[in-house]
C-alpha cells in the first residue's frame, strides 16, 4: 500500500503538478487496490469490480462503476482529507440505498454547485436528501419517483434526458427553476406545467416525437427542436427569443400577438413566407429561416411589421427571385444574410430604402454579374461577400493590361470584400483605388494566372490583406518603371499582404519582378517562391525564356534564350554541335541590325580550332603589332571603317599581306584596303589615345578569346557589345579652319544643366580646349531664330546635337537637328554628332531620326567611352579664339550675317522650348 501511494504521489507530481490533493486510498484491505493511474484518472479494484476515478482539485469528481458494482459499496476509496468539488458526475452507478450526500461522504468529497447522475434506475427524494444547495442537476436515463426533485429549494438548472416520470411531474418541480431542458421525454409542456415553474426564463425541449410546448405560455426564451413544431398563434408575451428546430408549418399564419425580438428558424417545412405574417412582431430585431428547402416564394409584404429588424437571415433555401421591395418594410436592416439559395438576380431598387445596411452576405447563389450593379447603390456597405457566384471579370478582360473599375467603385466603406470562387481573373482598379478603409480581400479558388505590379498597389489607409491562394498565379509582371519604382521609393512601396499559394513561373516574365525583390525585398510585404521553391528575387540574372526574343531566328544546331533588361542579353548555346568556327554558330542566329542586345555566344565542346572573325564591326585604327596579331590569329576584318589615314602605312601593309579577307577590307569611306597608300604623319592627335588604348583593349580580349577557343572542354562565353557604327578617326580638315567655331552645341532648355556641367566643362578644358558656340552666350539677343541657327551651323566645323526627351520636345532643337542635317548632306561631310543621353528604344523619335541614328555616328551618355568616342567624332580643339575666348565672342553672330528678316523673338531659353506656336517657319532648304 505505501509503495503504491509513493508511485502514485510520485506519479501525480509527475503529471499534474497542480493537484494537491492526494488521490483517495482503499481503507479495506484486500477489497480494494489501487491498479494505476494517469493524469487526473485513477483506477482502483474493488471486489474484483473496476472502478474508474477522476478528479482535480475543486473542479469536478467523477466515478464510473462497472455493471454489479454499488455506490453502497463499504470497500470503495476514500480521500484522506476532504475534496471540495463544483461538479460531481455518477456515471453508470446504479442509484444507492441512501442519499448521494452520504455516499460523498463516504468518499470525503463535498460538491457545491452541479451534479451529473448517468443511467441510475430508480431515483427517490431520499436521494437528494441533504442536497438542497444544488444549483445545478442533471439527469440521464433515469426512472423519476413523484416529488423526488421537490426538496432541491435552490435548483436552478434541470436537464432531465430520457427520464421516466408520472404525468404532471413538471408541476412538482422545483419553483426556483430558471432553466430546464427536457430531452427525449415524450411528454407534452402545458400552460399549466409552465405556470409552476414562475421564475422559468428558458426552456428546451427536444424531442424525436413531436411532442406540443405551449408557446402562448412559454418563459423569455423558448428554444424547440423537434420533427415537426407547431406554434401556437398568440405567442407569449413574455416570449423574445424563439428558436425551433423543425418548424412544421408550410404556410405559417400571422401571429396575432408576438413580442419576439429573435426569431430563429431551421428545418422549416415553410413553402412561402405570407405577406404579413409577421405584422405583430414590432420589436422583432433579428430573424433567420436556415434549412428551409422547400421555401420558393418570399411574398411582397413578408416582412411587412417588422420594422425594427436590424438582421435578417434567409439561407438554404430554394428561392431563385425575391420580390420587389421586400425591404422597404425594414428600413433599419444593418445586416443582410442571403447566402446558399438559388438567387438568380436581384430585384431593382431592393436596396432603395435601406440606408443603413453594412453587411450583405450574397454567397452560394446563381447570381451573374449583373448584381453588381444592384449593389452599386449600397454605399452603406462595410462588409460584402459574393463568394460562388459565376460573377466572371468586371473590370476588363484577361488580356488587357489595364484594369478598370468594376460597379462596385462606389462602396467606399467597404471594409471586407469576399469573391471566393467567382471566376474572376484581375484585381479592378476600384477595389486599390477607391476604397480606403479595405482590410480583407479575399480572392481565393480563383481564375488568376498573373498579378502586376499595379495589382498589389491599394491606396488606403490600412494594410490589405489579399488572399489569393488557390489560384493559379504564376507571373509575377512588374515593368522596368514598375522596378525603379519599388527599388526608389523610400518606404515600402507595397502595402498588400498578398498571400500567394502557387509558386511562380521563373523565367524571363518575371525579370523585372525579380530585379525589384532582389535589389530591395522590403518593398513588399511578401517572399514570393519559383517552382523549385528559391525565392524570386535569387538570381534574376539567370532567368530567361527558351527560344528567341520577337524579330530574331535561331536555328539548329544553338539554342537561344533570353531575358530582359536594361540591355537584354541574348544567349546561344551552341555547345556540342561539333562546329568548326563561331561563325557557323552565328550563322544559326538571324538578328535584325539594330538589336539592342548583349549577346552570349557559349561553344564549349566544338571543334573550332582558330577563328576571329570581326567582319561588320567597328574596329578602324590599329598598330602594326596588334594588326600582326590578327593575321596570325586568320582573323577576317571587313566591314570595318579601318583608319588608311597618315600613320597607318605599316599596319595596312601586314593587313594587305596577311588579313584573310584582304581583299575585301575596305578602309573608312569604302575604299579597298588594298589601294590605300597612307603618308607618315606629323603628330597623333591627342584625345585619340584613349580610343587606341581602348581598341588595343579590344584587340587584347579578342586574342584571349582566341586562345580560349583553342582549349577543349573548357566553356566559353563571348559576350560581344556590337558597336555597329563607326567612330571617326580625327583627320586634319584644313577647309574648316575658317570657321569661327569648333562644335556647336545645340540642346534644349530642358538639359541646359548636363551641357554646362559636362559637356562644356571638358570640351572647353584640357590641351587642346574647343571652341564652342552656344545660343546662350554667342547668339544675339533679339535675332531671327531661323537666321541664328543657320548661321551657327555654318560657322561650326561641327553640330553636336544632344538628343533627349526634352530635345524632340523642343521645336527649335529640332530645327537646330535639321539644318545641322541639311549642312552636312550638301557638303557630304559628317558635320552632325548626336549625343543621345537616353537610350534610343526610351526616345518618341520620328521616322527621320530613327533613319539617322540607324545610318549614322551617335554617341550615347553613359557608355563608358563616352568621351573617348566623342571625341574620335569631333576634329581636333583649335584652343581659345583669338580675339577674346570663348566665354566672350569678338561679335554676337547674328550681326555677322546679311538678313532682312524682321526681328521676332527673344531667344532666351523658355521661349525655345516646346512652344509650337512661335515656330517660325524653317527655310526650304531645311524642310
Ligand atoms: C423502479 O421502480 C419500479 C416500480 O416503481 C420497479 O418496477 C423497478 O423494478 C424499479 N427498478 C429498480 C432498478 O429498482
Ligand atoms: C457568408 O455566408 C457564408 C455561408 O453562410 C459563410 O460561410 C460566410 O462566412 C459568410 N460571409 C461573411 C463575410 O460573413
Ligand atoms: C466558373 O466557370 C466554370 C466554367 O465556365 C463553371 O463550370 C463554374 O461553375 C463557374 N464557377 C462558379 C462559381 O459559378
Ligand atoms: C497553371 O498555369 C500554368 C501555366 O500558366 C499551366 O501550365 C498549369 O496547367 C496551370 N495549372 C492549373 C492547376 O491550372
Ligand atoms: C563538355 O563535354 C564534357 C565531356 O563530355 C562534359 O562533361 C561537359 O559537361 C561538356 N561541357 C558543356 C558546357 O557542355
Ligand atoms: C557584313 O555586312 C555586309 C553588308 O551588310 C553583308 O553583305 C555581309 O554579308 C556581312 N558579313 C558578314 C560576315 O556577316
Amino acid at each position: 500500500m505505501a509503495r503504491w501511494a509513493l508511485v502514485l504521489a510520485l506519479v501525480g507530481a509527475w503529471w499534474a503538478p497542480a493537484q494537491l490533493m492526494e488521490p483517495p486510498h482503499c481503507a479495506a484491505a484486500g477489497r480494494c487496490t489501487a491498479a494505476g493511474s494517469s493524469q487526473s484518472e485513477y483506477i482502483y479494484i474493488v471486489d474484483g469490480f473496476t472502478v474508474n476515478l477522476e478528479y482535480t482539485d475543486s473542479g469536478y469528481f467523477k466515478l464510473k462503476c462497472t455493471k454489479g458494482l454499488t455506490l453502497d459499496n463499504s470497500a470503495l476509496p476514500t480521500f484522506e482529507s476532504q475534496l471540495r468539488v463544483n461538479k460531481v458526475y455518477f456515471e453508470d452507478c446504479p442509484s444507492p440505498q441512501s442519499s448521494y450526500a452520504d455516499v460523498l461522504e463516504r468518499f470525503n468529497v463535498v460538491v457545491l454547485e452541479k451534479m451529473t447522475l448517468t443511467k441510475i434506475g430508480n431515483l427517490t427524494a431520499t436521494h437528494f436528501a441533504q442536497l438542497q444547495h444544488l444549483h445545478k442537476l442533471e439527469l440521464l436515463t433515469a426512472a423519476l419517483a413523484p416529488g423526488a426533485l421537490a426538496a432541491l429549494s435552490q435548483l436552478q438548472y434541470l436537464l432531465l434526458d430520457s427520464v421516466r416520470t408520472a404525468p404532471g411531474e413538471l408541476r412538482r418541480l422545483p419553483a426556483s427553476l430558471e432553466t430546464l431542458s427536457l430531452m427525449r421525454m415524450g411528454m407534452d409542456v402545458t400552460a399549466a406545467d409552465l405556470a409552476a415553474l414562475p421564475r422559468l426564463d428558458y426552456l428546451v425541449v427536444r424531442d424525436p416525437a413531436n411532442v406540443r410546448v405551449d408557446a402562448s405560455a412559454a418563459p423569455r426564451m423558448l428554444s424547440l427542436d423537434l420533427p415537426a413544431a407547431v406554434l401556437a398563434r398568440e405567442l407569449s408575451p413574455s416570449l423574445r427569443k424563439l428558436t425551433v428546430f423543425g418548424w412544421g408549418e408550410a404556410h405559417p399564419a400571422p401571429w396575432l400577438q408576438c413580442a419576439l425580438e429573435s426569431l430563429d428558424v431551421r428545418d422549416a417545412l415553410a413553402e412561402e413566407l405570407p405577406p404579413g405574417w409577421l405584422a405583430r412582431c414590432s420589436a422583432l430585431q433579428s430573424l433567420r429561416v436556415d434549412s428551409a428547402g422547400r421555401l420558393a416564394r418570399l411574398e411582397p409584404g413578408a416582412l411587412r411589421g417588422a420594422v425594427a429588424l436590424r438582421e435578417l437571415r434567409v439561407v438554404s433555401t430554394a428561392l431563385q427571385y425575391l420580390p420587389p421591395g421586400l425591404l422597404d418594410d425594414v428600413p433599419q436592416l444593418k445586416l443582410l444574410d442571403l447566402s446558399s439559395n438559388r438567387l438568380l438576380e436581384l430585384p431593382g431598387g431592393l436596396f432603395a430604402k435601406t440606408n443603413a445596411l453594412e453587411s450583405l452576405n450574397l454567397s452560394s447563389n446563381q447570381l451573374t454579374q449583373s448584381v453588381l450593379s444592384s449593389l452599386s447603390a449600397v454605399t452603406s456597405l462595410v462588409s460584402l461577400d459574393l463568394s460562388n457566384n459565376n460573377l466572371k471579370d468586371s473590370c476588363g478582360s484577361k488580356s488587357d493590361a489595364v484594369r478598370e473599375s468594376s460597379p462596385l467603385q462606389y462602396l467606399k466603406l467597404l471594409r471586407k470584400l469576399v469573391l471566393k470562387n467567382t471566376n474572376i481573373s484581375m484585381i479592378c482598379r476600384d477595389w486599390r483605388e477607391n476604397m480606403p478603409q479595405l482590410k480583407t480581400l479575399d480572392l481565393t479558388d480563383n481564375l488568376f494566372e498573373y498579378i502586376t505590379f499595379a495589382d498589389m498597389q491599394f491606396y488606403g489607409t490600412a494594410d490589405v490583406s489579399v488572399d489569393l491562394q488557390r489560384n493559379n498565379v504564376s507571373v509575377l509582371e512588374y515593368t522596368r518603371e514598375d522596378y525603379k519604382s519599388a527599388v526608389n521609393l523610400d518606404k515600402p512601396a507595397l502595402r498588400a499582404r498578398l498571400v500567394l499559394s502557387s509558386r511562380l513561373r521563373c523565367d524571363c516574365h518575371v525579370y523585372w519582378a525579380a530585379r525589384a525583390f532582389h535589389e530591395r525585398p522590403a518593398h513588399a510585404p511578401l517572399v514570393p517562391r519559383c517552382a523549385d521553391g528559391s525565392p524570386l528575387g535569387r538570381a534574376p540574372a539567370a532567368l530567361e525564356c527558351a527560344g528567341a526574343p520577337p524579330g530574331v531566328r535561331c536555328a539548329a544546331p544553338c539554342a537561344c534564350a533570353w531575358r530582359p533588361g536594361e540591355r537584354a542579353v541574348l544567349r546561344v548555346r551552341c555547345e556540342g554541335a561539333a562546329l568548326r568556327s563561331a561563325r557557323a554558330a552565328l550563322a544559326a542566329v538571324h538578328a535584325p541590325r539594330g538589336l539592342a542586345a548583349d549577346w552570349e555566344l557559349y561553344l564549349a565542346n566544338n571543334s573550332i580550332e582558330r577563328v576571329l572573325d570581326l567582319r561588320n564591326n567597328s574596329v578602324s585604327s590599329l598598330s602594326a603589332r596588334s594588326a600582326r596579331q590578327l593575321v596570325r590569329r586568320g582573323a577576317w576584318l571587313a566591314g570595318n571603317p579601318l583608319h588608311c589615314g597618315c600613320g597607318a602605312a605599316d599596319a595596312l601593309a601586314v593587313l594587305r599581306a596577311g588579313l584573310r579577307d584582304a581583299a575585301a577590307a575596305t578602309c573608312l569611306g569604302g575604299a579597298p584596303l588594298a589601294g590605300a597608300r597612307p603618308a607618315p604623319c606629323a603628330a597623333w592627335p591627342a584625345p585619340a589615345l584613349g580610343a587606341a588604348a581602348a581598341l588595343a583593349t579590344l584587340l587584347l580580349g579578342a586574342a584571349l578569346l582566341a586562345a580560349l577557343w583553342r582549349q577543349p572542354g573548357l566553356r566559353l562565353r563571348l559576350k560581344a557589345a556590337l558597336h555597329r557604327r563607326g567612330w571617326l578617326p580625327a583627320q586634319p580638315e584644313p577647309d574648316d579652319d575658317a570657321r569661327r567655331f569648333d562644335v556647336f552645341v545645340s540642346f534644349s532648355h530642358g538639359d541646359e544643366h548636363f551641357v554646362r556641367s559636362q559637356l562644356v566643362a571638358r570640351l572647353e578644358s584640357g590641351p587642346a580646349p574647343y571652341r564652342l558656340c552656344l545660343h546662350y552666350r554667342d547668339w544675339a539677343p533679339g535675332g531671327w531664330i531661323p537666321a541664328q541657327i543657320a548661321a551657327s551651323v555654318r560657322a561650326s566645323r561641327r553640330t553636336v546635337a544632344v538628343v533627349s526627351e526634352h530635345f524632340l520636345r523642343s521645336s527649335w532643337a529640332r530645327a537646330e537637328f535639321q539644318e545641322a542635317h541639311a549642312l552636312a548632306l550638301r557638303e557630304a561631310r559628317p558635320r552632325l554628332v548626336v549625343v543621345l543621353l537616353e537610350e534610343p528604344a526610351r526616345l518618341p523619335l520620328d521616322d527621320r531620326l530613327r533613319r539617322y541614328l540607324a545610318a549614322n555616328t551617335y554617341v550615347r551618355w553613359g557608355d563608358p567611352w563616352f568621351w573617348e568616342k566623342l571625341y574620335l567624332a569631333l576634329p581636333r580643339g583649335r584652343g581659345p579664339a583669338p580675339a577674346g575666348g570663348p566665354a566672350g565672342p569678338a561679335a554676337p553672330l547674328a550681326t555677322t550675317l546679311a538678313s532682312g528678316a524682321p526681328p521676332a523673338l527673344d531667344k532666351s531659353s523658355d521661349a525655345l522650348d516646346g512652344d509650337e506656336s512661335t515656330l517660325v517657319p524653317l527655310t526650304p532648304a531645311l524642310a
